[in-house]
């Protein structure tokens, strides 16, 4: 049966949404992850959770031990990841509180190591394909799950990832819109290139929690917003998690 790896980001750093949950210390050859596992069962299947930044969020997005992440939650038998974050909105109608099932990635970031491979063996160079990062499967149950509840979502969304930890420049935040990026975000790229290289489909969930600071006929995003947005809206991600793992085969 599919184990299911979720990693928790911003706002959703120590859910308490498992039966029978006890943390397992891990390590990796990549060293520590973010946070111990939380495993246990929703819905009769086993799940392990992994605080992005750490379960007091102490681990600002470009300090991550991603690979680690990755490595950890592969090496506790997961068969899929399921990962969810905060991002700003870079279009008008992706209100807050409104999820997107994200489906393309600009990586943005500059300071991430978004590879396992340190070295090739002789003559097996590997470059992984990264067209569609985003696994099909996963995002069409988490779409299906949107609709069954009724929440507030968009089916496709490219988000950019920044190396943060600062937020971007009004500049900055016009010129990703005009490169197609829809919601932006400092995680979810280094992530999912990893996901992908270690051969584990991955899906990600961004609740939209602000506007960025584009939108001039309002104040710039601050970390106070997005967490009292998502904090507000946290429900709706944790019941969605909850229908797509009851959906999973
Ligand atoms: N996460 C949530 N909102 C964000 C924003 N505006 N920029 C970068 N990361 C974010």
């Amino acid at each position: 049966m599919t184990k299911i790896g979720i990693i928790g980001g911003s706002g959703l750093d120590n859910p308490d949404i498992l039966q029978d949950a006890h943390d397992v210390e891990v390590e990796t050859v990549y060293g520590s992850p973010s946070s111990p596992l939380k495993e246990g069962t929703i819905a009769g299947k086993e799940v392990a959770i992994l605080a992005r930044h750490g379960r007091e969020h102490t681990i600002p997005p470009t300090y991550v031990n991603y690979r680690a992440n990755i490595m950890a939650l592969k090496g506790a038998g997961c068969d899929v990841i399921l990962a969810t974050t905060a991002c700003g909105s870079l279009r008008e109608e992706i209100k807050r509180g409104d999820l997107v099932i994200l489906d393309q990635f600009i990586d943005f970031t500059r300071l991430r190591q978004v590879s396992f491979h340190e070295r090739f063996e002789p003559n097996c160079a590997v470059h992984t394909g990264m067209a569609d990062p985003f696994d099909e499967g996963l995002r069409s149950k988490l779409n299906a799950a949107c609709d069954a509840l009724d929440i507030a979502h968009h089916k496709v969304g490219t988000v950019i990832t920044i190396e943060g930890s600062r937020f971007s420049t009004r500049a900055e935040s016009n010129m990703f819109r005009l490169w197609g990026a829809d919601v932006i975000n400092m995680s979810v790229a280094p992530e999912c290139i990893l996901a992908n290289e270690a051969g584990l489909p991955y899906a990600a969930v961004a609740m939209s929690t602000d506007y960025d600071c584009w939108k001039t006929d309002e104040a710039p995003v601050t970390w106070e917003e997005i967490l009292e947005v998502f904090h507000g809206n946290v429900e709706k991600v944790v019941s969605l998690l909850i229908e797509t793992i009851k959906a999973l085969d």
